[in-house]
């Protein structure tokens, strides 16, 4: 097949900038190729400076990241340390959860969030999500709140913060501290503050697909209160203060550093990646819009109380069409993820706590229904616009379980691509 033959490019004057789209063309989900190649030299010279340095772990490298990331996210301190997940467990450490403690957290998130109330033999509560932004619903955390609860942990999901306001102001009447899981979204705000800042503590992640990535595992702490942060130090090192005298039990959660010196290349493009990312969700929106698409599938919110820094962009697809969709899409070499397919309160490993499915109504739906769509630094319009025109083609080649037949206005903007599409 020709990819540039015309019966395969199509005319998409009508949408900004694109001129014509080859409709043939895969798109990944996610390329860090093209996020990484124009810092190669840099990232090298910096993994060299380490190899010359001898200083693996912790270090200035680790120091210089820690006083960059306090200063951005609007803390005093920031701790680095392995990984998103040992973050997690460090901050309950730090505030003693254990045994006969509940923490409130919602069950629409990435396993970790949860799996550190467990190892430290805590009790999870999960809360359902307020649909539109698939955040921690604060009316179901107060409702949850009773006096064995410790801690509340939001996450802030997709890269947008959770309504954090009247979450803090549960957590203050009730004297219960907020450990914030701000894994996807460093650099979101919340009513002008940014997300790790408003909590006791926040956890981040530097896994590689999230908005600073590094190049292996790597997380970190971010806290006001000097005491939490000194705790917080001494705990990702075993506790150990002075060399091999120990005052705590802690782990081994400290960062190595050629994950900070690649941290450090890659954190002065990130607020170009944040704006990159948020005109990439506005082109969806035109583009769904242009297909007549807004209505028939549900687009993510943003909440006009936050800065939402898109390290997903999530669309839900309704009438349980979900999957055939990923599968159309797939067939044709464009990339979904689900994120997530299950609620944890579903996963097999919690079953023991004694939750239905349906427990969590919204949690339950939204597992059924999400689809996140590519979105990352580099990825051009042209792709964004073949994603939207493959969603478009499956509305128009399929029907939806009730039989409805796709809106008319949607069979207009399929026709017009339509003799530009291969076969199905
Ligand atoms: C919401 C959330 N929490 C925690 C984590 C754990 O982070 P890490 O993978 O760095 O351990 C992740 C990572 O995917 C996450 O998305």
């Amino acid at each position: 097949m020709n990819p540039s033959s015309p019966s395969k490019r199509l005319a998409c004057s009508s949408f900004g900038t694109v001129n014509s789209c080859n409709l043939d063309r895969s798109v990944p989900f996610l390329d860090l190729k093209r996020i990484h190649a124009p810092l190669r030299e840099r990232i090298a010279s910096a993994l060299v400076g380490v190899c010359d340095s001898g200083a693996f772990v912790l270090g200035p490298e680790v120091e210089r990241l820690e006083h960059s990331l306090a200063a951005y996210c609007q803390v005093s301190r920031a701790v680095a340390c392995s990984s998103g997940s040992e973050a997690l467990l460090l901050a309950l450490m730090a505030l003693g959860i254990g045994p006969g403690d509940e923490v409130i957290a919602p069950s629409f998130t990435f396993f970790a969030t949860v799996s550190a109330v467990v190892r430290l033999g805590a009790t999870p509560v999960f809360a359902d999500i307020d649909p539109a932004t698939f955040n921690v619903s604060p009316l179901e955390v107060a409702r949850l709140v009773h006096h064995a609860t410790k801690v509340i942990l939001p996450v802030h999901l997709f890269g947008q913060a959770a309504e954090m306001e009247p979450i803090l102001a549960i957590a203050a009447r009730c004297r219960i501290a907020v450990v914030e899981d701000a894994a996807q979204a460093i650099g979101a705000e919340h009513l002008g503050r940014r997300v790790g800042c408003m909590g006791d503590i926040g956890c981040f992640s530097f896994y590689p697909t999230k908005n600073l990535g590094a190049m292996g595992d790597a997380g970190m702490l971010s806290a006001s209160s000097p005491e939490i942060a000194e705790k917080l130090r001494l705990l990702r090192a075993h506790g150990m203060q002075p060399r091999y005298y120990h005052s705590l039990i802690g782990i081994n959660g400290r960062m190595d550093a050629f994950q900070a010196a690649v941290l450090n290349v890659k954190f002065e493009f990130l607020e170009n990646w944040i704006s990159e990312r948020s005109e990439q969700a506005e082109t969806y929106r035109g583009l769904f819009q242009e297909f007549g698409l807004a209505d028939v599938l549900r687009l993510p919110t943003a909440s006009p109380r936050a800065r939402h820094v898109w390290n997903q962009f999530v669309i839900r697809v309704p009438d349980g069409r979900r999957d055939a969709l990923r599968q159309h899409l797939a067939d044709r070499k464009v990339g979904t993820e689900i994120y997530y397919p299950l609620g944890l309160h579903e996963q097999a490993c919690f079953r023991h706590l004694g939750y239905a499915p349906t427990d969590l109504p919204e949690t339950f739906a939204a597992a059924r229904d999400v689809l996140a769509l590519p979105i990352f630094p580099g990825l051009t319009r042209d792709e964004q616009y073949v994603v939207v025109a493959r969603i478009a083609e499956f509305y128009q080649t399929t029907k939806s379980r009730s039989q409805v037949a796709a809106p008319l206005f949607l069979s207009r903007s399929v026709e017009r691509i339509s003799s530009s599409l291969p076969e199905a």
